[in-house]
């Protein structure tokens, strides 16, 4: 079936199977590769995307519930080969620990304050805390 949306800032025109989930798609036709799939069951959140703006788990939705929506993947939150001030905070903390979950973790917090559906199976969540921290004390000093 044909679906439209647009992915990273860029419109995008699909011809895929309708039980196909939008992550799959993202990671294995539009090679976006930071969409991690870890659990495929809607409980790890290494698969989160933003959905018009909203951390959703892309193993979970299917494909034809992305019609004309807006996502955003970690591939798309560099600006000018600069990384987001969320990105560079999580370098600066020493918070990025293992890589796989890390692109979920990251784009959940650019949306919630605690990023409660993301879990850390290697180290613990102390470092990923001191870099959303830091994030809004950088972007939000008045919060
Ligand atoms: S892979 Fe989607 S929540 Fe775990
Ligand atoms: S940082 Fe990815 S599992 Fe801990």
């Amino acid at each position: 079936m044909k679906i439209n949306l647009t992915v990273n800032g860029h419109a995008v025109a699909l011809d895929v199977a309708p039980h196909r989930t939008l992550g799959d798609v993202l990671r294995n036709d539009l090679g976006l590769t930071g969409v991690r799939e870890g659990c495929s069951t809607g409980d790890c959140g290494a698969c989160t995307v933003l959905f018009n703006g909203t951390p959703i788990v892309s193993c979970l939705m299917l494909i034809p519930d992305a019609e004309g929506a807006s996502v955003v993947t970690i591939e798309g939150l560099t600006k000018d080969g600069r990384p987001d001030p969320m990105q560079a905070a999580f370098v600066e903390k020493g918070a990025v620990q293992c890589g796989f979950c890390i692109p979920g973790m990251i784009l959940a917090s650019k949306a919630e304050d605690v990023p409660e559906g993301n879990l850390c199976r290697c180290t613990g969540y102390k470092k990923i805390q001191e870099a959303i921290r830091e994030e809004r004390r950088r972007t939000r000093p008045q919060a």
